[in-house]
Parts: structure tokens; sequence; C-alpha cells
């Protein structure tokens, strides 16, 4: 059974009562409508710790546009269902005041790392994301914490958070899960109209090929345009932008000297899909 507590109080009960048994504890971030991707998460934290908690909580700071706030898909119920079947502890469902007490004046913002790819285009986003994932962070007190690669320029910036604020967590990084075409899991995957369902694995198609073809030596600049232009062509309304940065700090690349990931955001209709896949020299390091 998984237990679910609402209130800070008693998540820091739980997990106190676990760490007096010297038992480790995990936490998996998520704002819900849960998929398999996040479940990956719950089961790589299952394999590192003794006690897994996933918190869900929509948090309305990372928002830019409020109409994205409130079509985020919310799934209560079968999120629980969910976290029963994969064998989480503990979910921490909290109240909006548990996370933002009325008066809450404090904003975690990380300089550099956070600047381009989607903090481009989603002005407050990271400071959103790194705000609340600091007070989830400090109000688990898990000596683990998982994230999808999904998100890589997020997953970039809690690291780097983390290191500053000597927040006392390992960050742990967790592949992309896909659809059987391709597309990587994603909530907002469900906003999808079938044929845009259809039409959107084309972005990881993409993105693999452009990969293999800078993997293969071709010039930088010259295949991300062509493959700006393959991913309109199929069916997409814009491309937010297509990067090859350095995997290490997200350091923009136009040769490819170092591991590097390949990013992309586009708009599929009215939704907006991002991935990204990793990108080393052939024989290279
Ligand atoms: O990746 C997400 O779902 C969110 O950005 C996170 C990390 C749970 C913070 O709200």
């Amino acid at each position: 059974m998984v237990e679910i507590v609402r209130r800070l109080a008693d998540l820091r009960s739980a997990v106190g009562g676990w760490r007096r048994q010297g038992l480790v504890s995990a936490v998996v971030p998520t704002m819900g409508a849960l998929h398999d991707g996040h479940i990956s998460l719950v089961q790589a934290a299952l394999a590192r710790a003794d006690r897994v908690v996933v918190t869900i909580f929509v948090n309305p700071k990372q928002f830019n546009a409020a109409t994205d706030l409130v079509n985020y898909p919310r799934a209560e119920a079968s999120d629980i269902a969910k976290l029963e079947t994969c064998g989480a502890h503990l979910l921490y469902l909290p109240a909006i005041e548990e996370i933002y007490p009325p008066g809450f004046a404090t904003t975690v913002s990380v300089t550099g790392i956070s600047e381009g790819l989607c903090g481009a285009f989603r002005p407050g986003h990271f400071d959103g994301v790194a705000t609340v994932v600091a007070k989830l962070l400090l109000q688990t007190g898990a000596e683990l914490a998982f994230f999808g690669e999904k998100d890589f320029q997020q997953v970039k910036v809690i690291e780097r958070m983390v290191r500053d604020l000597d927040i006392p967590v390992e960050i742990v990084a967790c592949p992309t899960v896909r659809e059987a075409d391709g597309l990587a899991l994603s909530s907002r995957n469900l906003r999808l109209g079938a044929a845009e369902r259809e039409q959107a694995p084309r972005l990881a198609a993409i993105l693999f090929a452009t990969a293999d073809r800078l993997q293969a030596g071709a010039a930088v600049a010259a295949t991300l345009e062509a493959a700006s232009a393959e991913i309109i062509a199929a069916g997409f309304r814009t491309v937010e932008y297509l990067e090859l940065r350095a995997e290490s700090d997200l350091r923009p690349l136009d040769t490819l000297e170092r591991p590097a990931r390949l990013l992309v955001a586009a708009w599929l209709g009215e939704t907006r899909l991002i991935d990204n896949v990793a990108v080393v020299r052939r024989g290279g390091d």
C-alpha cells in the first residue's frame, strides 16, 4: 500500500522514522499524470533506495502561460493506482500552502545554465522549477533524487543548484522512455489529437537521424538547418530551437569536439514537445 500524506509534518515524520531505522530514502518529484517514464524513475529509485517517496505537485510557479497551467493534465486516482502497482512507499500530495505558505517570498534562480534553450522561450520557468525542487528536496530530506533526461536542461539546472546550495542529496538522471514509435513519453502527449499523435514521432526520428549525421562528421550548422526544415515539413508549426550543446554544461557547440546533446523544442498544433539525444563523435570520447 502506498501511504499518502498531504502535510509536511507527516512527510517529515515518515522519512525521519526511516532514517532512524537506517533506511535510505529516495524522492521522485513529479507533477502527476504519471506515465511509464515516471514509473521507470520509481523503479530506478527502488533499485537504489530502501524507501521511495513520489511527490505530485502541479507547480504554478513554473508555468509561464496561465492556459498551460489550467490545461495541465491531472489524474490523481489513476496516479495513486500506478504507484500502488509499482511499489512506491509514500506519496506526498502537498496542498499549495505546504509549498508556498502565505508571504512566501523566496525564488531560487540558477543563472547561466537556465538561460537559452527552454529558458529563452519560457521566462521564469527554471526559477519556478529550481524553487519548487529546492523545497521538495529540503522537505523530504531524501538522500537520492531521480529525474528524467527527457528534461535535460532541467536536470542540469537542478544539479547546479544542489551543488551551489550544498543540498545533501545525490541527483540521479535516468534515460528518456519512449513509445514503440520513438515518441518521448510526456504528460503533454495526452493533449495531442489523433492526427498529431501520428505525426509526433517524426520529431524523435529526425533527431536520431540528425545525431547520426553529426556523429558521421557532417557540418553542424548546415545539418541543424536542414533538420529544422525537415521538422517543419513533417507538420510541426514552429521549431523553437534545435541546438547542439556540450553534455557536461550545455555550452553551445559549433563542432562536435566533445560529448554533446542535440536538443529540440517544437510545436505540433497547440502542443509544445521537447526531446534530446546524446551525440558522441565516432571513435572519439
Ligand atoms: O519535471 C517535472 O515534472 C517538474 O518540472 C518537477 C521536477 C517535478 C518540478 O515541478
